[in-house]
């Protein structure tokens, strides 16, 4: 038995697979990966996948970058973890610093302040949601119980988050155990084959008017709003102007509602910004990160929140503190591989080489977006998305397995094919991703 089938039997026997309906798994094998290097997997076999979603859009560096391995090793041989409360370190203290420097900041609001760590995105989520209704109480606002959440929004899959989740897909089974959020209308065209790279600028009033409308009946209930900042991502990387965050912001403080900018896929460099609320000129209340934060080493989630946040718990009364934990919060060893991560944005000035590198893929790709059957093409920062015509329910998981066939991780999202790259990626790498999409694009449709 070779080392890949021995591993699958195994896995098959006792892990159970995030997402998924493991009985997929008769018909349309795991991939066993052996190892990773830059932004290659590769099987004990020695085939290697080129990782076009950076893994869950995490792996904003690839896999295994020498340079947050080496600080990881390092941190290992001072402090492997302790707990936070009661206690705190250096990784903690210097991340938390360097966060909040880097965080969106306006001049009248000021920036975000206090850092509150969790492992996950949705454990952010969590965090996000109770502080801001928590702080609401602790203001003598207890009708302000409710939450604004985009259609189509995700932000996670605990109860809390999925609760401002607006995906059937996710949210039926559970429906009974969840909180309904308000739901506004997303800036974006309805019709996917209509979304475009101008992220529609005409969308823009009639969703403001929309949350208007909202807000005028409901603002006294609710505690925040939710968005993933300029792009759903798993709605489909449906992108946006950043006029609805502006008109968004403006709007929460109009009615005294906090903002919460999820930037667990936007953050970190990936949209063209360090964090996406910057092309809006916004600063958010609260501000969760996670995936991209670590390079892909290991999970780890922070909540940013402004002071005025803070303030509302800072209290003799313990009642009012946010008794909120989670054993591994700020583990060194994940706040040390942040901190790398954050040491390759400067050392490489990874935002300014990414406007470089994108307009160099955005070439390569003019044959592919030139297809009859590519539909609303477009891209923000490193992420690049396309619907295809004709794509039916089996799109997906063909293009998957056609994709592995030729050397590629690609994971399309419905009819939706998207490019989220390591930065690392080089231009024979990026060759090989574009030239590869287009002929697995070419088989699965049968052209
Ligand atoms: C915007 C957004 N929020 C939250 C999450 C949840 O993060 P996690 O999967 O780490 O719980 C995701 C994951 O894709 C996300 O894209």
């Amino acid at each position: 038995m070779s080392a890949n089938t021995d591993l699958l039997a195994r896995s098959l026997a006792h892990v159970w697979n995030p997402c998924t309906q493991m009985k997929v798994h008769e018909t349309l094998p795991l991939v066993p990966v052996a190892r990773g290097e830059g932004v290659w997997l590769e099987d004990f076999e020695g085939h290697r996948f080129l990782d076009a979603v950076s893994s869950w859009w995490v792996n904003i560096f690839g896999h295994c970058n020498p340079r947050i391995r080496a600080a990881i090793v390092e941190q290992l041989g001072t402090l492997e973890h302790a707990m936070l409360a009661g206690f705190t370190h250096a990784p903690a203290v210097e991340l938390a610093e360097r966060l909040c420097a880097l965080a969106p900041r306006e001049s009248r609001r000021g920036g975000l302040e206090h850092a509150c760590y969790a492992s996950d995105g949705a454990s952010a989520t969590e965090i996000a949601l109770k502080l801001a209704f928590h702080a609401a109480r602790n203001r003598g606002q207890p009708r302000r119980q409710r939450f604004v959440a985009l259609e189509r929004s995700y932000h996670g899959e605990t109860l809390g988050a999925l609760s401002v989740t607006d995906m059937a897909i996710y949210r039926d089974a559970y429906g009974p155990l969840l909180g309904m959020p308000l739901l506004a209308p997303a800036p974006a065209p309805a019709a996917r084959t209509a979304l475009d790279a101008a992220c529609c600028p005409d969308c823009v009033a009639p969703a403001l008017a929309a949350l208007d409308a909202l807000l005028e009946r409901h603002g006294e209930e609710v505690a925040a709003m939710i968005v993933e900042p300029l792009v759903q991502g798993a709605a489909g990387m449906r992108m946006y102007h950043p006029d609805y965050l502006r008109g968004v912001r403006e709007r929460c403080d109009r009615h005294g509602v906090l903002l919460i900018a999820d930037e667990i896929m936007t953050g970190m460099g990936r949209t063209g910004t360090m964090f996406a609320c910057e092309q809006a000129g916004i600063a958010p209340d609260l501000m969760c990160l996670s995936k991209g934060i670590t390079g892909g080493f290991l999970p780890l989630s922070v909540v940013l929140a402004t002071d005025a946040v803070y303030r509302a718990f800072y209290d003799d009364s313990g009642t009012r503190a946010f008794l909120h934990s989670h054993s591994y919060t700020g583990n060194p060893l994940a706040c040390r591989a942040a901190l790398a991560t954050l040491d390759l944005f400067e050392a490489d000035d990874v935002i300014v080489a990414n406007r470089a590198l994108a307009a160099r893929i955005d070439a390569m790709a003019a044959p592919l977006r030139e297809q009859p059957w590519v539909r609303g093409w477009r891209r923000l920062g490193m992420i690049w998305a396309f619907e295809v015509e004709g794509a039916d329910a089996t799109f997906p998981r063909a293009v998957f397995a056609e994709a592995l066939d030729r050397g590629l991780l690609l994971r399309p999202i419905g009819d939706t094919v998207y490019f989220m790259p390591p930065y690392s990626i080089g231009a024979d790498e990026a060759e090989h991703m574009i030239r590869t999409a287009h002929a697995t694009l070419h088989a699965v449709r049968g052209d």
